[in-house]
């Protein structure tokens, strides 16, 4: 039966880890994967979650099933961190949220929803996470790249990105990023967002925000503006939420996707085919990471603590972009890459070919993606400096190309 199946090549950014691990250098730096690290190069257990851990391990009495809608009081807690309270949406009880296994489990949730929605096309700025293609993909619909990142200003090339927009249509779905845009870091200004949600009115496609960094941009209430903002003013929206990075919870596969429905019948239709779709595909959702959001979020001294620890990695990722930035403009390439230091979450592109970021891993031992996608939390102040030189020399080295 599986005689004809071709063996798939290793998925290229899961595989950075594997080559860090072998790469015996003491001076490897690690700018390729996908999660947070603190000064000793650690992804750490944030202290609300070690605390809500013990009292979840203490109360738990039981392994039966979670309800299929997720762990009590979790969908009220990701409302509010998510929407706000006062959301005109969920006061008409418009909106319907279901617990999903990390962000990922949302996304794919969304991707069946629409196809059985009758969505022919997923829109999306270039570049985009490399997964949201093939999840969407798999889930039958057609997806097509318009513009969105400008190389050459490492900022948005909106007039182009705007002009695409403008042509979309009720059966395409715009995906569009939360706070951080993965691998960019360039997100859209308030303004820039409320253009946009202009023309989504105008042109009635439906709108899909990834947010997978809530928080660690700005702010839990500025990253937030995204999704306050077209949660308020679009009739229907579907949101895919990760509790992966902003609680720090990658393994425990912490998720939900909001639903926003035209009403509440409509929002409680949407709930039913999402759990439909749960139904068919995983089953239950995954208890542990959903049962400590749920702990954190229903005590004001969790949560207060969870807010002030994840406005400390926002304040760390920062500090390692300005040090990087500093560091950049003491070499040849003065302030042609500044905009390091601006972007917004963990992710930057930097303008460099596959074979540029070969030769940054074989001669200088710093991992990263082949895009040129680094993640700010491996520069440090101990090898700022040298990340800096070795960027200036590769890019001087040979013709940089412009295009991500
Ligand atoms: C843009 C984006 N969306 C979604 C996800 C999915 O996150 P999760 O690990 O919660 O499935 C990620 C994770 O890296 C991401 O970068």
């Amino acid at each position: 039966m599986f005689a004809t199946l071709p063996l798939l090549p290793a998925d290229p950014i899961l595989d950075l880890g594997r080559l860090f691990d072998a790469d015996p250098r003491p001076e490897k730096v690690n700018l390729g994967i996908g999660v947070y690290l603190d000064d000793t190069a650690h992804t750490p257990i944030m202290r609300a979650v070690a605390e809500a851990e013990t009292i979840v391990r203490r109360r738990e009495n039981s392994k039966a099933y979670l309800p299929p809608k997720g762990a009590p009081g979790y969908a009220e807690g990701i409302e509010r961190i998510a929407l706000g309270s006062d959301i005109a949406a969920v006061a008409e009880g418009r909106c319907a949220i279901v617990q999903t296994p990390g962000g990922c489990g949302a996304l794919g949730i969304a991707g069946a929803l629409m196809k059985r929605s009758g969505v022919e096309c997923v829109v999306m700025g270039t570049p985009t996470w490399s997964n949201h293609k093939p999840v969407f993909g798999a889930a039958g619909l057609a997806t097509r790249m318009i513009p969105y990142y400008d190389a050459d200003t490492g900022g948005i090339d909106f007039a182009g990105f705007i002009a695409e927009v403008k042509t979309l249509g009720p059966k395409d779905v715009l995906l569009i990023h939360g706070a951080c845009h993965n691998p960019t870091g360039a997100d859209l200004s308030h303004e820039q967002i409320d253009e946009l949600i202009d023309i989504a009115l105008d042109r009635g496609f439906l709108p899909m925000i990834d947010s997978a960094y809530h928080g660690l941009g700005e702010s839990l209430d500025t990253d937030g503006y995204v999704l306050r903002a077209f949660a308020s003013r679009l009739p229907e929206l579907l949101i895919s939420y990760s509790c992966s990075k902003n609680f720090g919870l990658y393994r425990e596969r912490t998720g939900a996707i909001i639903m926003i429905g035209k009403d509440a019948d409509h929002a409680a239709i949407l709930q039913s085919h999402a759990l439909d779709i749960a139904r068919q595909t995983y089953s239950m959702p995954p208890a542990h990471g959903a049962l400590m959001v749920s702990e954190i979020l229903a005590s004001d001294e969790l949560e207060a603590m969870w807010r002030s620890e994840l406005a400390e990695m926002q304040s760390a990722i920062r500090a390692r972009r300005r040090l990087f930035a500093d560091a950049l403009a003491h070499t040849p390439l003065g302030n042609s890459l500044a905009w390091v230091g601006d972007h917004n979450g963990m992710f930057s592109l930097l303008p460099m070919t596959p074979e540029q970021t070969r030769r940054m891993r074989d001669e200088f031992a710093i991992h990263m993606a082949a895009s040129g996608r680094i993640n700010v939390c491996g520069i440090r102040a101990d090898n700022a400096e040298r990340l800096a030189r070795a960027v200036a020399q590769i890019l001087s080295s040979e013709p940089v190309m412009q295009s991500a």
